[in-house]
């Protein structure tokens, strides 16, 4: 199992016991899925389930639940994958799936803190992110923890109805800083 910390988060690899009801009405609410491609499915406890097998049997993927109260309060995911080896390259997912968390700095913490973990611990040289045109929250909190703009795919997506475009964002190791911990 795979354990980080950072200054008010601690992440730690999911098991099938953290797939509860309460995870899986995260990933059913229009709130949290607009910018998930997660909306398309229904999700339960058995999908919760098989996505953190499916995760943890991966060898390019490092998934992590995000806990609050010294570990006991799990209000989210992010994940480190997928991740190509040859080119020491990964991606970046993650949600905060309980809303009482929101607009209080945790994204931010923790992307900075995978990205601490890719980089110095897995070795990765560069990672990257996407996100939905409308997904503010999301391009600040990666734009915040030294992430660039690195592109953007036009009418890439359809949300509420309509097209819309993409945000690409990358960090280079060479760029990265302790600073944003
Ligand atoms: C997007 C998400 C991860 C942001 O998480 P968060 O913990 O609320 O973000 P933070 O508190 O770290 O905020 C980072 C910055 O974004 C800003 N921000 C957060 N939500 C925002 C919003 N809806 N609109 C505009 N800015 C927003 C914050 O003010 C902060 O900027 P500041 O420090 O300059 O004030 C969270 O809302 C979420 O999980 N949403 C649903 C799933 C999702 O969209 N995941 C990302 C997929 S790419």
């Amino acid at each position: 199992m795979q354990e980080l910390t950072s200054k008010r988060l601690y992440f730690r690899t999911l098991t099938e016991e953290d797939a509860t009801s309460t995870y899986a009405d995260w990933l059913n609410n229009p709130a949290v899925n607009r910018f998930l491609e997660v909306r398309h499915s229904r999700q339960d406890i058995e999908t919760c389930r098989s996505f953190i097998r499916a995760c943890n049997a991966d060898p390019g993927c490092f998934l992590f639940g995000i806990f609050v109260d010294h570990g006991k309060t799990h209000i989210g995911n992010i994940k480190l994958g997928p991740i190509d080896w040859r080119y020491g390259s990964g991606q970046i997912g993650l949600f905060i799936g309980d809303q009482a968390y929101w607009g209080a700095g945790y994204a931010s913490e923790a992307i900075s803190a995978i990205t601490r973990f890719a980089f110095d611990e897995q070795g990765l040289s560069r990672l990257e992110a996407g996100c939905y045109e409308e997904n503010l929250g999301s391009l600040r909190s990666f734009l915040k923890s030294g992430f660039s703009l690195e592109g953007f795919f036009r009418k890439k997506f359809i949300t509420d109805g309509k097209r819309t475009g993409c945000f690409w964002l990358g960090i280079l190791k060479d760029e990265w800083t302790n600073d944003h911990l």
